[in-house]
């Protein structure tokens, strides 16, 4: 640490974003922790024992609450982070790797998200797992067997809830803490990006005084995030039921908005066997494949990845405004 040092210039503040995004990781491990102590996987009494812990347990429900607010706040730093380390074009070599293994975090982070969803098994997260595996079942040859292997079974059932908490609490952060380490570690060795044709001013040290300027940082989200958690619990909703009808205005979390009201412009039909769904399904999977492997593709010519770099961003964008209805009057 003695030996590094940060490039300062004028796009620095985005060299704070990675940390920012370690910050609210390292909040859930603690949090998450916590809720283990109490959470019980099943569909019995999974939203029975959440009830206890926000209701009973001493300051349960703050960090229950804690833990849902920053689970959005990573993945929506984790998010920028992606986005900032693109149009820097600090995916370039010798930082192949580095951006190799945050994308395949910040996939992970999806995943915490979707799996973490359905362990209150409240009537929303029910309904909404139903749909998103649902989706997952439309792909053309493998749809039903990524179905039951999401669903361990046909139906979304206590099956599930073990699956997703297995999922949630063992098997992702053991894969997400390996491949964090080596994205750090990666940092480390590589060193971090100067954009091109940027003026530069003398580097900082990172330690003591880049690391204490990130620690700034995690004091104001801290801050926030205690604010935002007391201030504004969050909600558990009632408890699911497997034959209640659909939940009216069901809806994903928002960060698969995007998906969620692509899928929804699709009209019903098949085309050679094929569902018309499957189409934006396959072509979402492929934007991921290439979003991996951007730092091979870019040849280094040219702005046409920064381009298409901001052609998806709008899509994404408007597609999660017309998702919520913002776009109409
Ligand atoms: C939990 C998720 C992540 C954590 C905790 C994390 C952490 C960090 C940290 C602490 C840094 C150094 C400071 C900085 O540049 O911000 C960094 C750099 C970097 N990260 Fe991440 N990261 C995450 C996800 C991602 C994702 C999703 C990507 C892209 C797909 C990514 C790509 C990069 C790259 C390319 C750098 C080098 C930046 C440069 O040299 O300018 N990271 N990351």
């Amino acid at each position: 640490m003695s030996h590094k040092t940060v490039p300062m210039h004028r796009y620095s503040i985005f060299y704070y974003l990675g940390g920012m995004t370690l910050f609210f990781f390292l909040v859930q491990v603690c949090t998450g922790v916590l809720l283990m102590l109490y959470y019980r996987p099943s569909a019995d009494e999974a939203f029975e024992s959440i009830e206890f812990l926000v209701t009973a347990v001493p300051f349960g429900w703050l960090v229950r609450s804690i833990h849902a607010w920053s689970a959005n706040l990573m993945v929506f730093f984790a998010f920028l982070h992606l986005v900032s380390v693109y149009f820097l074009k600090a995916y370039r070599a010798p930082r192949e790797l580095t951006w190799i293994t945050g994308a395949l975090v910040f996939f992970l982070v999806l995943a915490f998200g979707f799996s973490g969803y359905l362990l209150p098994w409240n009537q929303l997260s029910f309904s909404a797992t139903k749909v998103g595996t649902d989706i997952a079942g439309v792909v053309p040859g493998f749809g039903g067997w990524i179905l039951r292997f999401l669903r361990g079974g046909d139906r979304v059932s206590g099956a599930t809830l073990s699956r997703f908490y297995g999922w949630h609490v063992a098997i992702l952060p053991a894969i997400t803490t390996v491949l964090l380490v080596a994205h750090l570690l990666l940092v480390q060795v590589k060193g971090m990006s100067v954009p091109r044709g940027v003026d530069e001013k003398p580097p900082m040290k990172f330690f003591p005084h880049f690391a204490l300027r990130d620690l700034f940082g995690w004091i104001v989200a801290l801050g926030v995030l205690a604010a935002a958690a007391a201030i504004m619990p969050w909600e558990l909703g009632d408890k699911a039921d497997a034959f209640a009808p659909a939940y009216a205005n069901i809806r994903p979390e928002w960060y698969y908005v995007f998906m969620f009201q692509t899928l929804k412009l699709v009209p019903g039909g098949e085309v050679l066997g094929i569902e018309y769904e499957a189409i934006p399904i396959l072509l979402f999977g492929v934007g991921a494949l290439v979003l991996l492997l951007v730092p091979f593709l870019d040849r280094g010519r040219g702005r046409g990845w920064t381009i298409a770099g901001a052609l998806a961003l709008a899509f994404v964008l408007i597609m999660t405004c017309w998702g919520y209805g913002w776009l109409t009057p």
